[in-house]
């Protein structure tokens, strides 16, 4: 693998083989010295023109834990604000001797821009690129599933048959597309339920079902709920059901969640609009993976760096 930009036409064997190397970074967390030899040398640019807490850290801390040398790159305060392109950007990186580069971009398709240019030799990873893709968030929010359903038995398996409701602002979520392509890779099956003016126009080649009742959907009683935060900074003024209809219609609220089968997993990729699209009892229940996501997030991002930095595919 030399870039990661999307879970779109990622292959079902690489997809499990990144989720069951994901284990054995997990297995190095657990232990008490955390540290992997394995990216000594190797320089990781973690270069963010979009504000992200989570992403960034957990690629940060991954890279450190593969002993790689980490070098964090802000668009505020940097040349970006005089009018740096992202070509001349990538290219101070390229001079300063970056192995691999880990884009967010509020562009959708910087990175693979960035991957594609020529400007630079770096193994690419999308961390966010505007409304398009978000793979590693998936790759996680998969291997969270699939540590929960099938536990110690996870390896080498998929998510056939799982039934995931993925809830709320699809239109901008870059979460949901790359979850959409990544889940039904898995054999899992996807609905969405959101207003109408929240799912895109375009769905028809997706592997998924549509609906617009929560209440409804979630009498399905689908074994994963994965609710999505309201994006109301990329909506400039576009619809918005006000904030108490969205919660009423579609916000997993306290009524919702005592419904709910104590088996099924509620997910949120952060960060949550607690009270709108998520009641605090939900977020914080023992059936709430918000904070394992953030936990796994290290091991799948240590496990994509490795597959794209350390030239021992099918080695280790
Ligand atoms: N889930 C996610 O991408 O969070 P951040 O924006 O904090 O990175």
């Amino acid at each position: 693998m030399k870039h990661l930009l999307g879970t779109r036409g990622l292959a079902r064997d690489a997809a499990i083989d990144l989720l069951d190397i994901a284990e054995d970074m997990a297995a190095v967390q657990e232990r008490e010295v955390k540290k992997l030899p394995t990216l000594r040398g190797k320089t990781v640019v973690n270069l963010f023109f979009e504000d992200s807490t989570r992403t960034r850290i957990s690629f940060e801390a991954a890279a450190k834990r593969l002993s790689a040398d980490v070098i964090n790159f802000s668009a505020k305060g940097s040349s970006v604000s005089k009018g740096e392109s992202l070509k001349d950007t990538a290219q101070t990186l390229q001079a300063m001797g970056a192995d691999g580069v880990v884009i967010r971009h509020p562009a959708s398709g910087a990175p693979q821009t960035l991957a594609t240019s020529g400007w630079i030799d770096a193994g690419v990873v999308n961390a966010g690129d505007g409304t398009h893709e978000h793979p590693t968030q998936a790759l996680l929010d998969a291997f969270t599933m699939r540590r929960r359903i099938h536990g110690a038995a996870s390896r080498g398996r998929g998510l056939d048959g799982v039934g995931v409701l993925i809830v709320g602002d699809i239109l901008h979520s870059r979460v949901a597309r790359s979850n959409v392509w990544l889940l039904a890779t898995l054999g899992a099956h996807v609905t969405l339920v959101a207003p109408p003016t929240l799912l895109p126009s375009a769905t028809q080649d997706w592997p998924i079902r549509i609906g617009y009742d929560l209440d409804q959907a979630l009498a399905g009683r689908p074994d994963v709920v994965m609710m999505l935060r309201v994006q109301a900074e990329r909506m400039q003024g576009s619809f918005f059901p006000n904030t108490r209809e969205y919660a009423r219609g579609w916000g997993l609220d306290d009524r919702r969640f005592d419904e709910l089968p104590a088996t099924t997993i509620v997910m949120h990729p952060g960060p949550m609009n607690r009270g709108l699209e998520i009641a605090s009892q939900a977020a914080d229940a023992p059936q709430s993976t918000v904070r394992e996501q953030v936990a796994n997030g290290v091991s799948v991002r240590m496990a994509a760096l490795y597959l794209l930095l350390s030239g021992e595919q099918g080695q280790r």
